[in-house]
């Protein structure tokens, strides 16, 4: 970064810190600032967001997009919207909005309605024939963790044909596990894999395939699919090229789910409600794009976490979906957030001092009986994202009223905590109360954001993962990361081909007397 950019940035960085002390609790924030929910509330179509339960001040605000600004945050949203080299180190384009119909070029949006055409026509045939009865979907990381979480969320519309499993691990018992009471004859195996190198990926596949062929002979290629990136690899694994679907390198593994990396989904669900979901994260493209920094979701999700982790220090990110079809949330936003952002140095090679916290979180109201005593009481705690659905078409009318109210009721706890003399009235003449009521005290003042989509349609759920997408990219401009590289996942890779050789060949090469000593532990 040039040092005139750096130093402006740490100038603002500094303003920021002064101005932690000053904002005072959160509650107090809301007689303060009369227009705080205006301010801090913020919607696109069936998405609002809260923001005004965070211990930000107007003021704070204020400053903070003032780093955005300095950042030069608006000229970096025009280049990857543009299709320009925004992913450096890997000299590529970052374009998965293009998939949603958003940016790229003429040429790209050409070749995206083909492939999009080629799925639906796909998936309708599937669907119509009716020979499969489930689809296994074999892919790990961006392959999966999307595909997954989305599975879950359209269940909801009530419109799934055909059964749908996964196999991501390289442990046997997730391929096994996949697999199991299924029928050769009707099932049919999708492998997703971006670089089709993957060992986990491809090891599932040989063993979907040799389980496919002893059943069916020759016959077991036409219910084995490709999705891919690197065409040459699966033609090489022998996959015959009709049936290989393609994507491009400008689509991020953990960006890819809007691709032909939901061509699974599409097969359950449908064409229809893929085109929904993909319409609705086109929404919060064009809010990304076009809406003042001000009044812009993701900048203003972004901004809140950088000045959560930056200035008042939290090291996590708790996300708590009170709605089980989203439960895999905190997992599939652990690799957008962390993979993209969990970096140490910036684009031009210098330290890059504190980014991405642990993201981490399960579904509410399950977490309550489990880490939210931490959240309450622990040190530091976190902050907290809850994501919520007004409208629930299950029915069960009491039991979604009970899962808001214990979510609305977790966000004001955290936020009002329970003074040390409110637990000393309760206690009365308690002997022990010296001890006791401290130990019983909330403090409170703890942030959170809650998140409400209307209902969980494909349109809605395309908003809530587009907004954590550009929330991911505001923060890289922020820190000055390259959030679409992944450098941090490839030694452990390297080293565990040599561990996986030397175990299988008996000769064991150079290592550390702990890494010797385990290897001994299984060697043959
Ligand atoms: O190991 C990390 C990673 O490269 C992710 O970035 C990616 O989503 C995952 O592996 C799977 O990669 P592929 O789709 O190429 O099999």
């Amino acid at each position: 970064m040039p040092v005139d950019n750096y130093t402006n940035r740490v100038a603002h960085f500094q303003k920021l810190e002064g101005l932690a002390d000053s904002v005072g609790p959160i509650r107090e924030l809301f007689d303060t600032e009369p227009k705080r929910l205006e301010r801090f509330v913020l919607r696109e179509g069936p998405l609002r967001a809260d923001f005004s339960k965070q211990a930000v001040s107007e003021n704070a605000l204020n400053a903070l997009q003032d780093l955005s600004a300095a950042c030069h945050l608006e000229e970096w949203r025009a280049k990857l919207f543009a299709g320009d080299t925004v992913n450096t180190s890997e000299n590529r384009a970052v374009l998965h909005m293009a998939l949603r119909g958003v940016g790229g070029s003429e040429a790209i949006q050409k070749e995206v309605a083909a492939m999009r055409e080629r799925m639906a026509n796909f998936s309708n045939k599937v669907r119509e024939e009716g020979k499969f009865k489930a689809v296994v979907h074999i892919g790990i990381g961006g392959s999966d963790l999307g595909p997954r979480l989305v599975a879950d969320a359209f269940q909801a519309t009530g419109e799934m044909a055909l059964e749908l499993r996964f196999a991501e691990n390289v442990d046997g018992a997730s391929i096994n596990d996949a697999l199991d009471g299924l029928d050769p004859e009707s099932t049919l195996v999708v492998v997703v894999s971006k670089s089709f190198t993957t060992q986990e990926t491809r090891m599932n596949a040989e063993a979907a395939r040799e389980w496919l062929t002893e059943a069916l002979g020759k016959k077991a290629g036409d219910n084995f699919i490709a999705v891919t990136a690197n065409r040459e690899g699966a033609l090489a694994f022998d996959i015959p090229s009709h049936q290989i679907f393609d994507f491009w390198d400008w689509v991020g593994g953990r960006y890819s789910v809007w691709s032909a990396v939901g061509l699974s989904l599409q097969i359950a669900f449908g064409p229809d409600i893929f085109a929904e979901f993909l319409q609705g994260a086109a929404k919060m493209d064009m809010h990304f794009r076009d809406q003042p920094l001000q009044e812009n979701l993701p900048v203003m999700m972004a901004l809140i976490g950088i000045w959560n982790r930056n200035i008042l220090g939290y090291s996590s990110q708790a996300v708590i979906p009170y709605s089980r079809r989203v439960r895999k949330l905190a997992a599939f936003l652990q690799q957008l957030e962390m993979e993209s952002n969990g970096k140490r140095i910036t684009r031009d090679g210098s330290e890059a001092g504190l980014t991405c916290p642990i993201i981490w979180g399960d579904e509410g109201t399950n977490g309550q009986h489990a880490f939210f005593q931490w959240l309450h009481q622990g040190t530091p705690g976190a902050p907290v994202d809850f994501v919520a659905v007004l409208k629930d078409h299950s029915a069960r009318p009491d039991h979604h009223a009970a899962l808001l109210a214990n979510c609305f009721a977790q966000s004001e706890a955290l936020m009002l905590g329970k003074s040390e003399q409110q637990v000393r009235d309760e206690l009365e003449d308690r002997p022990d109360v010296d001890a006791i009521a401290p130990q019983k005290t909330f403090p409170g003042n703890r942030p959170s954001t809650t998140i409400t989509l209307d209902e969980l349609s494909p349109f809605a759920l395309g908003h809530l993962i587009a907004l954590y997408e550009h929330k991911v990219f505001v923060q890289g401009v922020i820190w000055d990361v390259n959030s679409f590289d992944q450098w941090g996942v490839q030694l452990g890779k390297v080293l565990a081909s040599t561990i996986l050789d030397e175990l299988e060949s008996g000769e064991t090469g150079h290592h550390d007397a702990s890494t010797t000593a385990l290897m001994a532990l299984i060697s043959k």
